[in-house]
């Protein structure tokens, strides 16, 4: 039996973005190989599965390696693949019985193609899965995804679909990574910088952002409700003036 998300109470968001960022910093703390911050970080990941299905949050996406993080040490990189394969071996029964439907962005075709298929397995496996999406970002970078989605418009145009006059926000979206997604109401980073990091460029326009010195490892239930809390309580406008926010314009209201 799957447990039924509680009903999304207003101002919950319906998307939430995290970078989920200081598994290394969490080990060199503790005088441990950097590999032992992520694997401590795999905790903090079902915490936040969990909370957001308790919440009734419709996605939730998590930056879980970036482009640029193939530059890293081999040793560490390494780890981190073993670990990606040895989750997905390990959780993706689970997600499924809760009702998560997984999915991934990014270059998939730089990993190994084991670890491409259990990608593509896990997805398949909870394709008819509806309480929640769980979006995880591999070998993702936000330019990157623009550039795919501009490569994408120019081979419609070559090919006659599309005229080039036809090229408006809608289009690009489209093809844009979580186009079938609400985007982003909210975004977390943990860790204790405040930056983007090439993650979701073009999704992130009107986001919320908000920040927290934890390192992930450390991330409990409070300072996520406590992220929830803040974001409820401000007003998102979108370029238009608070008296514009009214009952009138409900699509504008926060959430
Ligand atoms: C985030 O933690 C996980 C990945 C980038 C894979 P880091 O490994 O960046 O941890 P810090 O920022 O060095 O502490
Ligand atoms: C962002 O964290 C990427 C992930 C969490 C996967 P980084 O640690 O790579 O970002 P920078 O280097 O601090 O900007
Ligand atoms: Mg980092």
């Amino acid at each position: 039996m799957t447990a039924m998300p509680t009903t999304p109470a207003r101002n919950v968001p319906r998307h939430i973005a995290v970078i989920m960022d200081g598994n290394g910093r969490w080990a060199e703390r503790r005088r441990r190989p950097r590999a032992i911050g992520h694997r401590a970080g795999a905790r903090a990941v079902n915490l936040c599965i969990d909370f957001c299905l308790e919440h009734g949050v419709q996605a939730l996406t998590l930056f879980a390696f970036s482009s640029e993080n193939w530059g890293r040490p081999e040793e560490e990189v390494g780890a981190l693949m073993r670990l990606f394969l040895n989750a997905l071996d390990r959780e993706v029964d689970e997600l499924e019985r809760r009702g998560v439907r997984v999915r991934f962005i990014g270059e998939r075709g730089r990993f190994k193609q084991q670890l491409q298929q259990r990608m593509a397995a896990a997805e398949a496996q909870t394709a008819a899965a509806s309480h929640m999406t769980l979006v995880i970002a591999a070998s993702y970078g936000g330019r990157q995804d623009i550039a795919q989605a501009a490569r994408a418009l120019a081979m419609d145009v070559a090919a006659g679909i599309l005229r080039a006059e036809e090229i408006d926000e809608t289009a690009v979206a489209a093809r844009m990574a979580l186009a079938d997604l609400p985007p982003p109401d909210l975004f977390i980073r943990t860790g204790g910088d405040q930056r983007i990091s090439n993650f979701l460029l073009w999704q992130l326009a009107y986001t919320e952002l908000w920040f927290t010195d934890l390192l992930w490892p450390e991330l409990d239930t409070a300072t996520l409700q406590r992220a929830l809390d803040d974001f409820a309580s401000r007003e998102r406008r979108f370029g238009l003036t608070s008296a514009q926010l009214t009952d009138a314009n409900p699509e504008h209201l926060s959430a």
